[in-house]
């Protein structure tokens, strides 16, 4: 099929190279003549796993192109994408303009059998907008029975997005009419492996389905991460509850890792998305905005942590940051919890040196003014450190020199916001552990301290004191 996708961003990109790779002829449109030239040439503007050859295996063979003008584009198209951004307005809902924009722009460009796809995440209801903007084209709308706009959800998780999109779980495809249903399922068929992974639907049900998951999963981490301050709080060993709730088959056993919360490109503006969207249908949305709340409460409670570690303040504290991005194989830093840290601990006073593998470009351009050093590697930013705080589990974090991070170090205290090591194993180089799960009660006094039921458990109840500043 000839396929264009309106929007190089990261699930337009994604889309196009892989429906490039199994034969379609596709197009990709971006209005940055910069990131068209780069892309055109193999360079992609974000760090994916597999990306970058598929990228430039189809722009060798052919079926991959970039272009700036989106007339040209679809004058032949049999599909075209929307998969441009849909970010947060101030008050949360989705800001759609360049979405319609891109509506408006198609216009008369479009032939007649052409399927309108909106790949974006947007509010239910914005396929009937998008399609009340197009039947206004009056050569389309004198051309066939009108305008067909399908939703297609897009449900990639970066870092992994190559093989969600190659082997899905799932190929939801929104449409009010049957045409529109066939040309995508039949785009589709490559991916559908087992022939049980498309999933029709009317279109508002497909746009609410993608919302509808993304809650989901945020509801998980926000559970799971109360679930791990209580378990703390009370004496119980959250990783031993975890392998509890993961031998149930109705609860599942994936997306019950404990943390600092969830950030990225799509759960929290997903959330807040539909908050908004209950809000104007005069719906409570209690579960939805405690799940946000509970999110943000893990953050404030790592901070309080550092800050009572180190006797209140944090002035003439001199901290290392390992990890910038919002979870690991990726360079995206939107809403990552590290950088959200790192502002709070600046602001506090403390003096922050940050590695990450791949994000540190995007991080610093996130933090704009705020003062932080960024180190060439996870050893360098720990040199006379007063504690070292692990925000993203990239693997090359999982099994530092345990030994040399003691000695290069000059506290001894590393926050393990991910709960990726063991308190036994950091013990015996000297260091000490902290993870959310343990210690201070929500008001801040140390909570019960109670024996120790395994010797893997840490500082259960209290926190060691920093010694003072050097
Ligand atoms: C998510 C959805 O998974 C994907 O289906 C959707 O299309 C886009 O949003 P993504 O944002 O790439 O994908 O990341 P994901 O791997 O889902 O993680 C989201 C956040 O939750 C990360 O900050 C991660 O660290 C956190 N998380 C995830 C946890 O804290 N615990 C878990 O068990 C899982």
């Amino acid at each position: 099929m000839n396929v264009v996708i309106i929007g190089s961003g990261y699930v337009g990109l994604v889309t196009g190279c892989c429906l490039a790779e199994v034969g379609n002829i596709v197009t990709c449109v971006d209005h940055d003549t910069k990131k068209v030239a780069a892309l055109a040439a193999g360079r992609l503007p974000f760090y994916e796993p597999q990306l970058g050859q598929i990228l430039g295996a189809q722009l060798a063979k052919g079926l991959l192109k970039f272009e700036t003008s989106m007339a040209s584009a679809v004058a032949n198209a049999d599909v075209v994408f929307l998969a441009v951004g849909t970010p947060s307005n101030a008050d949360g809902s989705a800001d759609l303009s360049n979405l319609l924009a891109c509506a408006r722009a198609l216009g008369d460009a479009i032939p007649s059998h052409c399927v309108i796809v909106v790949k974006s995440t947007a509010p239910v209801g914005t396929g009937d907008r998008i399609e009340e903007i197009l039947n206004a084209s009056v050569r389309q709308a004198d051309a066939n029975d009108g305008i067909r706009v399908a939703c297609n959800p897009e449900f990639l998780a970066e870092g992994r997005a190559v093989h969600d999109f190659r082997c899905p779980d799932r190929i939801v495809i929104g449409a009010n009419d049957a045409y529109s249903s066939a040309v995508l399922e039949q785009l589709y068929t490559p991916f559908d492996t087992d022939g049980q992974r498309t999933m029709l639907m009317d279109r508002r049900s497909a746009e609410f389905a993608k919302y509808a998951c993304n809650c989901m999963l945020a509801a998980r981490i926000s559970m799971i991460n109360e679930l791990s301050s209580l378990a703390g709080t009370l004496g119980a060993d959250i990783a031993s509850t975890c392998r509890v709730l993961r031998a149930d088959p109705r609860i599942g056993a994936s997306y019950l890792q404990p943390g600092v919360g969830y950030g990225g490109s799509c759960l929290p503006k997903d959330l807040s998305a539909l908050i908004d969207l209950a809000q104007r249908a005069g719906e409570p949305a209690h579960m939805l905005r405690s799940i946000e709340r509970v999110n943000v409460g893990q953050r404030q409670r790592l901070l309080k942590a550092i800050c009572d570690y180190f006797g209140g303040g944090l002035r003439g504290r001199r901290l290392a940051i390992w990890g910038l991005s919002f979870k690991p194989d990726t360079d995206d830093v939107r809403a990552s919890p590290s950088v959200a840290l790192i502002r709070d601990l600046v602001q506090e006073g403390a003096n922050v040196n940050a590695y990450d593998p791949v994000a540190r470009p995007a991080a610093q351009a996130a933090l704009g003014n705020v003062s932080v050093g960024f180190g060439q590697s996870a050893m360098a930013v720990c040199e006379q450190a007063d504690a070292l705080i692990v925000m993203t589990e990239w693997d090359e974090f999982k099994s530092p020199d345990l030994d040399r991070l003691a000695t290069t170090m000059r506290g001894h205290m590393v926050f393990d916001a991910r709960s990726i090591y063991k308190t036994k194993v950091l013990q015996q180089h000297g260091l000490h552990h902290y993870r959310l799960d343990q210690i201070m009660s929500v008001s801040g006094e140390p909570v019960v301290n109670r024996p120790r039921m395994s010797a893997d458990r840490g500082y259960r109840g209290m926190l060691p004191q920093a010694e003072s500043p050097a």
